[in-house]
């Protein structure tokens, strides 16, 4: 699948965002917003890990894949807790190389194994892994259909897909839902809901969750973290980008709490005809 400039830039951009969750002072920000410290780029809470590891079913023998991966929050947690295998899929080479000392000093290296590749275009056998994740992977790319095709593909006919997504509220009117989609993931917008997708795509939905509420918290805990570790932060990216950033995260949690622009966690497995 042709990826598009801006895709390609996202990719560009996240390469040196990878590197830089990694000093301490993100790491700090990052255990106080989500509970976690692998400099991950989702919303996921380390509450919200716990519950993806329950509704996979994850255990030592299940194989995960974990697609747009990052520096591997929240596969690695979860690998690690459940006693799992994992491949970690991405394209950013530097979160991949980031997730793989971190399996190395949780001393898990042999089951995990890291891999650069468009989540649009697998190339793994058919109904090969037991379990699929992904967090807030869809709202960060154009051709969603590919992907969940991809994992529909590839799941085994007994295995369970999970996922978090970012989307636009249905029916707003233009003024809001251009405010929703200004303060969203940047492929926010997609031509269907994702009950659809799921549906055309050959998966059946075993359990939705709105997860809105908790996307605010975070965001607000986001905000706190930002004033509580101002120095350090304005010390690292500097004054303007703090004062950007800043604004970034209050117009992103006023949209949240207005519910224009919403979190959905869905739980899916394949549809056997
Ligand atoms: C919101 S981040 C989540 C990263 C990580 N899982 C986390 O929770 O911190 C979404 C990830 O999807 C990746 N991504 C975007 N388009 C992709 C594609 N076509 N194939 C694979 N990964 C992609 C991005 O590079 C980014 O790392």
């Amino acid at each position: 699948m042709q990826r598009t400039a801006e895709e390609l830039a996202q990719t560009e951009r996240l390469e040196n965002l990878y590197e830089r969750l990694q000093s301490p002072v993100m790491l700090s920000m990052e255990r106080s917003v989500c509970g976690c410290d692998y400099g991950g780029s989702s919303w996921t809470t380390r509450e919200e890990a716990g519950d993806l590891i329950a509704m996979l079913g994850l255990c030592s023998g299940k194989h995960l894949l974990d697609l747009g991966a990052g520096s591997g929050w929240p596969a690695l947690y979860m690998a690690r807790e459940s006693g799992c295998s994992v491949t970690l899929v991405d394209l950013p080479a530097n979160g991949l190389r980031i997730a793989g000392e971190r399996a190395a000093r949780d001393e898990m290296s042999e089951r995990v194994t890291t891999l650069v590749a468009d989540a649009t275009d697998l190339s793994f056998s058919d109904a090969s892994y037991d379990a699929i994740s992904h967090s807030d992977l869809l709202c960060c790319l154009k051709h969603k259909r590919s992907v969940l095709a991809s994992c529909r593909r590839i799941i085994r006919p007994d295995g369970h897909m999970a996922f978090t997504v970012i989307f636009v509220a249905p029916g707003l009117p233009e003024k809001q839902r251009l405010r929703a989609v200004a303060n969203g993931p940047e492929f926010i917008e997609s031509d269907a809901d994702y009950a659809t997708m799921l549906e055309d795509t050959g998966w059946t939905i075993l359990k939705t969750q709105d997860l809105t509420a908790a996307y605010a918290a975070t965001c607000k805990r986001q905000i706190e973290a930002d004033e509580a570790q101002r120095d350090e932060l304005i010390s690292l990216i500097g004054q303007d980008e703090y004062a950007e950033r800043v604004d970034e995260w209050r117009s992103k949690f006023t949209a949240i709490k207005e519910g224009i622009v919403r979190r959905e966690l869905f739980l899916a497995a394949p549809r056997i005809s």
